[in-house]
């Protein structure tokens, strides 16, 4: 049976998880209605991804006998001003989510739970190349200054991305 510190700390990143894909999504939107579909698509893939995430979660709480507790989530930010603001945003949000990641290992080791901590070390690994990724499209966007030719290039590659869900046997 999971440790009651471990349901919560889990808990809280199911939470944490879904509210990354609804921010996602809305920035999808914002994506959409500034005339950048191909962001829009990159950050609808986010968006899938995140509630992959959420629901990987979801799952291993329920194989642990645990309980999930939905909680609500405050309001999602809707406007920005710009596609930079947009990435330093996701950029930041997810170092807030790595910094719960981490937390949630430190308290499996804690507990001595050493199947969460397997668990986890999958969405470790996967921070490192979250950030990585959007870091790597902040350079790309001082480069261009964010704006002309080299924006519309962007776009047109951030069409490209496409989901594979995380966790499906083949991926
Ligand atoms: Fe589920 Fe982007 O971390």
């Amino acid at each position: 049976m999971i440790k009651k510190a471990v349901e919560i700390a889990l808990n809280e990143q199911i939470n944490a998880e879904f509210k990354s894909a609804y921010l996602y999504l809305s920035m999808s939107a914002y994506f959409q209605s500034a005339g950048l579909s191909g962001c829009a698509n990159w950050m609808r893939v986010q968006y899938q991804e995140e509630l992959a995430h959420a629901t990987r979660f979801f799952d291993y709480v329920n194989e642990r006998g645990g309980r999930v507790t939905l909680a609500p989530f405050s309001e999602v930010q809707v406007e920005f001003s710009g596609i930079v603001d947009v990435f330093e945003n996701t950029l930041v949000h997810e170092q807030v989510v790595t910094g719960m990641i981490n937390k949630l290992m430190d308290i499996s080791i804690q507990e001595s739970d050493h199947a969460t901590k397997s668990f986890l070390q999958w969405f470790v690994d996967e921070q490192v190349e979250e950030e990585a990724n959007v870091g790597q499209i902040l350079n790309n966007l001082t480069l261009i200054k964010g704006e002309g030719q080299g924006l519309l290039m962007l776009d047109r590659e951030m069409q490209s991305r496409v989901y594979v869900n995380p966790f499906s046997p083949k991926a």
